[in-house]
């Protein structure tokens, strides 16, 4: 099924599973569409709260206790946005062979594959599991404005979705399609390239954070940093509006992905020269922060 932007799929996804009272696991931290969607359906979330300093494994005891609440979707989205995280491929078919256990539908948002550092299982790659597949041409093909992306599942679920799109929105605009469809005809090395920029903008960008007091995981894959403020009584909320406020640095604080009050997203997406500036004065305010 064809979407305006990966975030319709997800929104379309959601709503084919959830009505009234039923229930969405979600790793946190998460991309709070997960949520905010699952809310609006009438659903409630579950959410399985992993931690930096265990790498961001997801605890299967926890994920097992969760499934026996018969929740209708476990959302994954590797690698991971806010974390860079990539689920190593043992610990997703661990996953995904538990949910199928529990009936409950998988829904892999996978939009940022093309940016990955290191092996990415996909969940297509998963034959015996009830899946929704997510994906867009935003990130791997940078058509962010063009406002498309896909969703493959089953066809009973696919049908439901097609429904959410035929009565809202119609279709993708065809030129919109015949622009996509002209991305992926295209010689693949031109797209090869982005990923390789948001690599060393990684490289980069982590250089400079070394030198503040804050903890973080360097992202496998995806496109932003989630660091933790080193002090811990260091409020995220506060220090992101006083960002914005003395240095003209907008990033998103740790409280939009789940129970983070120590940590903060940068997301990389402008050029390395602005990244490494505004890197710069996050570390200056931290710094200032640390003498109060
Ligand atoms: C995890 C995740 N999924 C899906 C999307 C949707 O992207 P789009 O709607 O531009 O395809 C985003 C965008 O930031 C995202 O971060």
């Amino acid at each position: 099924l064809i979407t305006p932007g990966g975030k319709f799929a997800v929104f379309a996804a959601i709503f084919s599973k959830i009505s009234l009272g039923d229930r969405a696991v979600i790793p946190e931290p998460f991309w709070p569409i997960y949520d905010n969607c699952t809310r609006l359906a009438g659903g409630r979330v579950d959410f399985i709260h992993t931690r930096l300093e265990d790498n961001w494994r997801i605890n299967m005891d926890k994920l097992e206790e969760t499934l026996e609440l018969s929740p209708k979707l476990l959302i994954l989205c590797s690698p991971g946005n806010p974390t860079g995280k990539i689920i190593p491929e043992a610990e997703y078919r661990e996953i995904a062979r538990l949910a199928q256990k529990k009936g409950t539908y998988v829904l892999s948002d996978e939009v940022y594959a093309a940016y990955a550092w290191k092996t990415s299982t996909s969940i297509l790659e998963i034959t015996d599991t009830n899946y929704i597949y997510v994906n867009s041409f935003s990130k791997k093909f940078g058509m962010t404005g063009w406002r498309i992306g896909y969703a493959v599942s089953d066809v009973e679920t696919i049908s439901r979705m097609q429904k959410l799109v035929q009565i809202s929105v119609t279709c993708v605009p065809a030129f919109i399609q015949r622009a996509a469809l002209q991305a992926l005809t295209m010689n693949q090395d031109v797209f090869d390239f982005f990923a390789q920029e948001m690599k060393e903008r990684i490289s980069l960008t982590s250089k400079e954070l070394d030198k503040y007091p804050l903890s973080y995981t360097r992202p496998e894959g995806g496109m932003y940093l989630f660091p933790k403020g080193d002090q811990e009584t260091f409020d995220s909320n506060r220090f992101v509006k006083h960002l914005l406020l003395k240095k003209n640095v907008s990033i998103a604080p740790g409280e939009a992905f789940g129970n983070y009050p120590q940590h903060f997203r940068i997301s990389l997406g402008t050029n390395i020269s602005e990244l490494l500036e505004g890197i710069k004065r996050i570390g200056e305010l931290m710094l200032q922060w640390q003498e109060r």
